[in-house]
């Protein structure tokens, strides 16, 4: 039987990343025919979205396939009609990232995109231009899925599942899996035989069981993360191994990103290190990223720049085009996702968002019931539920004291007098991305 060709419409398709995503089409293409992929950006990012369209079609070509690239900075007409949406857009850019780390580290805490300050305010520029893309979707695509990657990815799946339009909704991260291919890696098998039950949030997700070809080996794993020399790292991360006797006793696997939480003090002196020599992440990634935009440029360049693997979103592509094509072949596969928890996760609203395991049918994911977490992690991850549910009221609002409610509850930020003066500075610093706290100064608004 012939299947339905399929539209993707990519929001902020002049991403350096937008070739792993095309790499992932010409992978799939014979099992997800994607005839147009529409690359959307704004006019600021015209001249990427011009670049890397660009090789993309080249791409196209070369692999053979049939799939029209159109490169646009109409929004509507992209979304028309459209079978799957994915959004991958900064604002502000990469200088609004530069200035979410540099700026609480200058009042001595973590800056990091997508958790603590920096985190906060990458949601509050990014939410509101979601739920606005949301509602276009409602009205120009209202079968699409919504695929999202843009972070504070965590955040922001609150944010769409409790004020968006549109519900058919799904966060994408590519952080489980690469800690799955980390743990074959490590244990010498191919990736296919390691099924990880996960269970947490965004950049908060807690390996709970692990099993090979359906044995439990989570003991063995976990003494193989215990070694310094075995560690599960990520290119954006420092690679600080962790105390093997809290890894034992732990008894479960962590993600790079509780780096942020277990070791708070060496990062943040990795961190004020990297500050003080212009070498913050986003620093680094906006050097890497002027050298990717040049290889792009080469008009004989017709594959992904291994390049581009320097990068931590690595293997996003494969999270992303597996979700699509498992929505589109009705594949009942087990993929780590963020969806709505309904129940999955006991003591986490029915609406809220979470990272779990999910069943992938041709009518989206269904999560795997996972009870109660164990009380070892429960504690931090309600923790930052209650900081994403607080920071998205705040995106939502404009309200002054929603956004320092969040970063006073957020446990990377250590006192309230800190919090202020951060929340202050940084409002200002982005300003002309935050209407919401300034257009309704009053009741609800800022000042
Ligand atoms: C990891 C995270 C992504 C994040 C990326 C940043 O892979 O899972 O959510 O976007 O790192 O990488 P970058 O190269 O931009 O620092």
């Amino acid at each position: 039987m012939m299947k339905k060709a399929v539209k993707i419409t990519t929001i902020g398709g002049g991403s350096s990343y937008t070739p792993e995503l095309v790499e992932g089409f010409i992978k799939r293409y014979d099992e997800l025919p994607v005839r147009e992929l529409w690359l959307v950006d704004i006019e600021e990012g015209n001249e990427k979205l011009e670049i890397v369209g660009n090789l993309a079609k080249r791409m196209v070509e070369e692999a053979g396939v049939p799939m029209d690239i159109h490169l646009t900075l109409d929004r509507r007409q992209a979304l028309k009609g459209a079978d799957f949406v994915t959004t991958q857009m900064r604002v502000g850019q990469l200088d609004a990232r530069i200035k979410d780390e540099r700026i609480p580290l200058q009042h001595g805490i973590i800056g990091q995109e997508t958790n603590g300050a920096g985190g906060l305010f990458k949601g509050l520029r990014t939410i509101p231009v979601l739920l606005e893309i949301a509602e276009e979707m409602q009205e120009l695509c209202p079968d699409a899925w919504l695929i999202n990657f843009t972070n504070p990815a965590g955040m922001v799946t609150e944010a769409l599942l409790r004020y968006g339009k549109h519900q058919k909704v799904v966060g994408v991260c590519n952080l489980p899996v690469n800690v799955r291919m980390t743990i074959a890696r490590l244990l010498g098998v191919e990736t296919e035989r390691v099924q990880i039950d996960f269970a947490g949030l965004n950049h908060l997700v807690y390996g709970l069981n692990i099993y090979i070809d359906g044995d439990n080996k989570t003991k063995e794993v976990i003494e193989i993360l215990a070694d310094p020399e075995k560690q599960i790292t990520m290119r954006n991360i420092a690679p600080l191994p962790w105390l093997p006797e809290f890894q034992k006793s732990l008894g479960v696997v962590l993600c790079p990103y509780h780096r942020y939480y277990y070791k708070t003090k060496e990062i943040l002196e990795e961190e004020l290190e990297s500050f003080k020599t212009g070498k913050t992440r986003a620093e680094v990634v906006k050097r890497l990223e002027a050298e990717l935009f040049e290889l792009y440029k080469n008009p004989d360049l017709n594959i992904k720049p291994p390049q581009l693997e320097k990068r931590g979103g690595a293997y996003y592509s494969d999270a992303a085009c597996n979700l699509i094509s498992s929505i589109y072949n009705d594949k009942g596969d087990i993929q780590t996702l963020n969806v709505r928890n309904d129940g999955a996760i006991t003591g986490i609203p029915a609406e809220s968002a979470v990272e779990v395991n999910c069943f992938v049918t041709k009518d989206g994911p269904v999560p795997i019931a996972v009870g109660e977490l164990p009380v070892e992690v429960n504690g931090l991850v309600q923790q930052i539920k209650s900081f994403e549910r607080v920071a998205a009221e705040a995106a939502v609002t404009g309200s002054y004291e929603k956004a320092l409610l969040a970063l006073c509850i957020n446990p990377l930020v250590p006192s309230d007098e800190i919090a202020k003066n951060v929340l202050d500075d940084m409002l200002e610093a982005h300003k002309e991305f935050l209407p919401q706290f300034f257009q309704n100064a009053g009741e609800a608004g800022y000042r």
